[in-house]
């Protein structure tokens, strides 16, 4: 069994699309070990973003993260890293896969509902962030 850590996004939360993006991932034979409701702070973003902060979009992707609470959740299942990205489709919306959560839902390339962990090691740094710098 492997981990991997959830973000529902602030557009997630506020269009009411929790439910069914967590019977999505349910529906996948995933399950959760952790979940809560987090305002994100300034801090955890730009540790989260990292990698991201010299992109033009940085700005806006701060802003957009910072606007509402997010539900940061750990799902736990077979190959749950690969599988929840699948779940979730491409980053950028126009391509996204039809059936997937950003394919059916997601609004712009920024506001795309959801996050998830690309690596074991990406995993564990941001556990970290979620679940242990409150
Ligand atoms: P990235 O890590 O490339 O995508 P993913 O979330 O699929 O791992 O980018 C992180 C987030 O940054 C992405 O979910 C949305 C935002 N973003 C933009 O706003 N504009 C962009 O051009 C890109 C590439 C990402
Ligand atoms: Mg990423």
């Amino acid at each position: 069994m492997e981990k991997t850590l959830v973000l529902i996004k602030p557009d997630g939360v506020s269009r009411g699309l929790v439910g069914e993006i967590i019977r999505r991932y349910e529906a996948h034979m995933l399950h959760i070990s952790e979940m809560q409701l987090v305002q994100p702070t300034a801090e955890m973003l730009c540790a989260h973003y990292i990698e991201h902060v010299d992109k033009d979009f940085f700005c806006e992707l701060v802003e957009y993260m910072s606007s509402g609470p997010v539900i940061a959740l750990v799902l736990c299942g077979e190959s749950a890293i690969s599988l929840v990205r699948k779940i979730n489709g491409s980053t950028n919306f126009m391509s996204a896969e039809l059936g997937s959560i950003r394919g059916d839902f997601a609004s712009s390339i920024t506001q795309n509902l959801v996050h998830a962990s690309d690596s074991q090691s990406g995993f564990e740094r941001e556990y970290d962030i979620w679940f242990k710098s409150l």
